[in-house]
């Protein structure tokens, strides 16, 4: 898939089928992950890789706004270090590399990021240094996705030319 395609056709999905993820196709969203870049290429992040039904339903019980992932097929949990000024910026490319990948294979995903944060940690291990930044579900979609669109503003209500409010003229 072109890149520019898949960016313009990736929407967040939290409704997901039965099929499962091949694992060739789960190894590759994590080799995305891998070869992002970082600030400074520090690498500081880790991810948890999450399958299997009572792990998944135990993910959501430790959400606050992504109950939905229990029916993913499978989830990452990214931990980033706050030590770092820029480790959110580090999560959101990682985010959008492993979410384009899986696209690119047809796999769908959605994210979340409010969290019960005491129960997450102990559930999952996490040490207290690593920033539980956010949790990516990923499955086949349920049904077809080619009702939904996605909702944008226009460019002209969000570039402006050379300094901020002048309009830009195509
Ligand atoms: C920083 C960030 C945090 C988000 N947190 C949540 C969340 O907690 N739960 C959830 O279901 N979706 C979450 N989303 C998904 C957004 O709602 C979604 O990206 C947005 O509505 C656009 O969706 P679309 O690309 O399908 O149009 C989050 C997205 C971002 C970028």
């Amino acid at each position: 898939m072109d890149v520019f395609d898949g960016i313009a056709t990736k929407l967040d999905v939290r409704q997901f089928g039965p099929q499962d993820v091949p694992s060739e196709v789960k190894q590759s969203i994590l080799e995305a992950a891998r070869l992002t870049g970082t600030g400074l290429n520090t690498q500081h992040w880790r991810f948890i890789m999450v399958e299997g039904k009572d792990r998944l339903k135990k993910l959501a019980e430790d959400s606050t706004s992504g109950a939905w992932v229990a029916e993913a097929n499978f989830a990452i949990i990214v931990l980033t270090n706050p030590k770092y000024k820029f480790h959110m910026i580090d999560a959101g490319r990682v985010l959008q590399s492993m979410q384009l990948a899986a696209w690119n294979r047809g796999v769908a995903s959605g994210l979340f990021t409010d969290i019960k944060e005491e129960n997450l940690r102990n559930d999952f291990a996490i040490p207290q240094e690593l920033n539980i930044t956010l949790t990516v579900g990923f499955g086949y979609p349920a049904g077809k996705l080619t009702g939904r669109k996605k909702d944008r503003m226009p460019l002209g209500e969000l570039v402006y030319y050379g300094k901020y409010g002048n309009q830009m003229t195509a």
